[in-house]
């Protein structure tokens, strides 16, 4: 037990306290601060500090997984309020690009079923009007017109010539669907390498040059609606990804993605009203994919149908890029979070499995016409 001269000595000894130390003569005889002392303030305020920053950045995590989470639930849990009504208008028309079988048929259709007049692109005559007799005879009130272009090969002036003829109507809806592979010869999954090039060329006109060439020269079209918003609705492709074996067409689906994106931000930024969104489909069953094989399969006439119901809400949410079929962006989600090892084997047994599965363009006699394959 400290006696009372004790515990005064023990004050006058540690007094000033060692904070105070600043106002004190350096040449006094008052006590010097204990180096220790000193070094385990300045690691518990570093402590605080770590603490502080680790906090912050929780609390930053947490909010962007709530947000994510609301954002995720608005996309897929909730009805799409509006679909592709929020483009129609009593006399409006949507053109769709290789729109005479596949998805975008079935785009055309379901335009068709929402009301809207439809301009039907492709390059087979007799194709298109089997498909506008089709789309007329069950939907009377509809009007259809057909443009005839090769879209692997039509330059932008003869693309310029063709839409001249369209640019009077009330366009709001646009949409690049047209694309696949072009070989001249089996197999037409290859590397790089075995492209010719002339194939080269003709896959990335008919996938990338073409869709950008329609939305240069009808994007002005569709913005001058003044009675509502307009749509752009482009096709790209898981394989955007990088899918080996169909390089170009991952290519140029990548490229259709990252246009939308640009162009969106460049409406945005000048208040025009036209929706820009990217689709990314997975395993659809179409005239060229047939059959579709793998996780979340699904036949393009009910996809279409997704599509159109889903993209405007999203499009008018400002979201860019989109896979609208909840299987379709599961797979791409797991893909995305799997190590690379994982994806190259998955990537290679898909494309083991798609060399050896004939296409509809291998019932066709041996003539010189490319054929086409969807990849995905
Ligand atoms: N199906 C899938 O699993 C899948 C997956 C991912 C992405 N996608 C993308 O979705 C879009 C539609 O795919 P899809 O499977 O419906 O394709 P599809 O069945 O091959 O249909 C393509 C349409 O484009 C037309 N077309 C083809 N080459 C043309 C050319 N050079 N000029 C003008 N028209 C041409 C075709 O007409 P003809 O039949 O008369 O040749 C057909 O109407 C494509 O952009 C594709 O890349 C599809």
């Amino acid at each position: 037990m400290p006696t009372n001269m004790n515990i005064d000595e023990e004050r006058i000894n540690t007094y000033p306290p060692p904070c105070q130390m600043p106002f004190t003569d350096s040449n006094t005889s008052s006590p010097k601060p204990d180096p220790m002392s000193l070094a385990s303030a300045d690691a518990s305020s570093w402590q605080e500090l770590a603490q502080l920053i680790l906090q912050c950045l929780g609390a930053i995590t947490l909010l962007r997984i709530l947000y994510h989470a609301v954002d995720v639930a608005r996309l897929w849990l909730l009805p799409p309020h509006c679909g592709i009504r929020r483009y129609y208008r009593p006399d409006a028309w949507a053109l769709v690009t290789g729109s005479s079988t596949g998805i975008g048929l079935w785009f055309a259709w379901e335009l068709a079923a929402a009301g809207f007049n439809v301009i039907l692109l492709g390059h087979k005559l007799d194709e298109l009007r089997e498909a506008q007799a089709r789309i007329e005879a069950h939907f009377p009130h509809v009007q259809t017109r057909i443009l005839v272009m090769d879209c692997s090969k039509a330059t932008a002036s003869e693309i310029n010539e063709h839409l001249r003829s369209v640019t009077d109507l009330n366009l709001t809806v646009l949409i690049n669907n047209v694309g696949g592979v072009i070989t001249h010869q089996s197999p037409r999954i290859k590397p790089l390498t075995d492209y010719t090039p002339e194939e080269i060329d003709l896959n990335i006109s008919l996938n990338a040059v073409f869709m950008t060439h329609m939305t240069r020269f009808l994007l002005p079209v569709l913005a001058s609606n003044r009675s509502g918003p307009s749509l752009i609705l482009n096709m790209s492709s898981g394989a955007q990804e990088g899918i080996p074996g169909v390089s170009i067409y991952s290519a140029t689906k990548s490229y259709i993605t990252a246009l939308t994106k640009s162009v969106n931000r460049e409406c945005k930024a000048a208040g025009v009203k036209v929706d820009i969104i990217s689709i990314v489909p997975g395993e659809v069953t179409s005239q060229t994919n047939k059959p579709a094989h793998g996780f979340g399969v699904i036949d393009a006439r009910p996809y279409a149908k997704i599509v159109l119901q889903r993209a405007p809400a999203a499009a008018a949410r400002g979201v860019m890029v989109f896979s609208p079929y909840w299987a379709h962006a599961l797979a791409f989600w797991v893909m995305r979070v799997l190590p690379e090892s994982i994806r190259l084997r998955a990537f290679v047994a898909l494309v083991l499995r798609d060399r050896n599965v004939p296409t509809q363009d291998d019932t066709d006699t041996h003539s010189e016409k490319p054929a086409r394959t969807t990849a995905r």
